[in-house]
């Protein structure tokens, strides 16, 4: 069968580690996927730099736009970051011309993600984003196809893997917020301004999109209380273990009578429970419905290999799709029927 030919948007942490994997893993993947997947064009700011893998003989862009429009490209793989251009414009670009893309991008979807869904429906094709919420554990899968037919009341967990190693490690080593934070950048870990993560911003972003696919609300993710950890201290982490508790920075989703509420902040938890013993940069995440009822999905939930392999199945789903094969809508149920958001009295 012909290969899938993809265009790579962004060689950093998560770029790299995906190309040298499909590289690497050429033959299992075609066997796998029924066809081989070979990536064809990529754009990143610097050339030079050694990723580990031999991209010498792919098609280079300086622009992303420019790669988005390559008319070679089955798939556009957006591994930029970042809510406004050139990933907005360059998802855009390749969408409307009816190119697939595969994104990382939870900033760029809890602003845009309505708007993307809707172009992507019209133009059939799809527009997958399991990377984007809790690295390489399959949450969206879960949400937008198994949990079809239940109603979900909550929604909560631990989204940002930054965030979640610098609580454990100041816990178990007693190092400081600055030492940790340096570590977790060190990893590769946090994003391009690590202030997104500290703050809650990049769980604000993770957070919007999950209410939306469990609840089937429009994206709002400026409608969350919003509070980081940059203020934690290592007294506070001790003072909450006195009392049996540990400090989580959760988001929290939860259907009430008077409407929807999300909230993200630092949060006590029970030393005993399933939360409390999430350490490091492992993400949880847990949904309440009635027909299945809680749900606890933990795993790793940043860094290339964990973020590239949610990104890599997402890629090898379009391999395996055929055209005019029936289609996931993007964000669980076609874009014209998401409810306006109503926020909780
Ligand atoms: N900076 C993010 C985190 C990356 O630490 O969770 C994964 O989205």
């Amino acid at each position: 069968a012909d290969a899938l030919k993809i265009g790579i948007a962004g060689l950093g942490t998560v770029g790299s580690s995906l190309a040298r994997i499909l590289v690497e893993r050429r033959e299992s993947l075609a066997s796998t996927c029924g066809r081989p997947i070979e990536i064809v064009a990529v754009s990143a700011r610097e050339r030079k730099r050694d990723r580990g893998v031999d991209l010498s003989r792919v098609a280079w862009f300086d622009d992303p736009v420019a790669l988005a429009e390559n008319p070679q490209i089955d798939v556009f793989v957006e591994l930029m970051g970042g809510a406004g251009d050139p990933a907005y414009a360059a998802v855009k670009a390749a969408l409307s011309r009816g190119v697939h893309v595969v994104t990382a991008n939870k900033a760029l979807l809890a602003a845009h993600g309505v708007e993307l869904a809707t172009i992507a429906e019209e133009r059939g094709c799809l527009l997958n984003y399991e990377a984007a919420v809790a690295g390489g554990i399959p949450v969206i899968k879960a949400l937008r196809e198994s949990l079809t037919g239940n109603v979900v009341s909550r929604v909560y967990g631990i989204m940002n893997g930054t965030c979640n190693y610098i609580l454990t490690k100041m816990e178990k080593e007693g190092l400081s917020f600055a030492e940790c934070l340096k570590e977790a950048q060190r990893l590769g870990y946090a994003e391009a301004d690590p202030a997104f993560d500290i703050e809650g911003n990049d769980t604000a972003h993770k957070l919007s999109i999950l209410t939306t696919l469990a609840f089937g609300n429009r994206i709002s993710a400026d409608d969350i209380y919003l509070e980081g950890i940059s203020n934690i201290s290592i007294e506070d982490i001790r003072a909450a273990a006195d009392l049996g508790y540990r400090i989580k920075l959760l988001g929290v989703a939860q259907r009430t009578d008077t409407g929807i509420e999300q909230r993200v902040h630092p949060t006590m938890v029970p030393i005993e429970s399933e939360i409390a013993q999430v350490g490091g940069v492992t993400n949880a995440v847990a949904i309440e419905s009635d027909i299945l009822g809680e749900l606890l999905m933990v795993g790793p939930g940043a860094g290339g290999n964990a973020t590239a392999s949610a990104v890599l199945g997402d890629i090898a789903d379009i391999a395996k799709s055929r055209p005019g094969a029936q289609m996931v809508p993007v964000l669980g149920r076609p874009a014209a029927s998401l409810a306006p958001y109503k926020r909780a009295q």
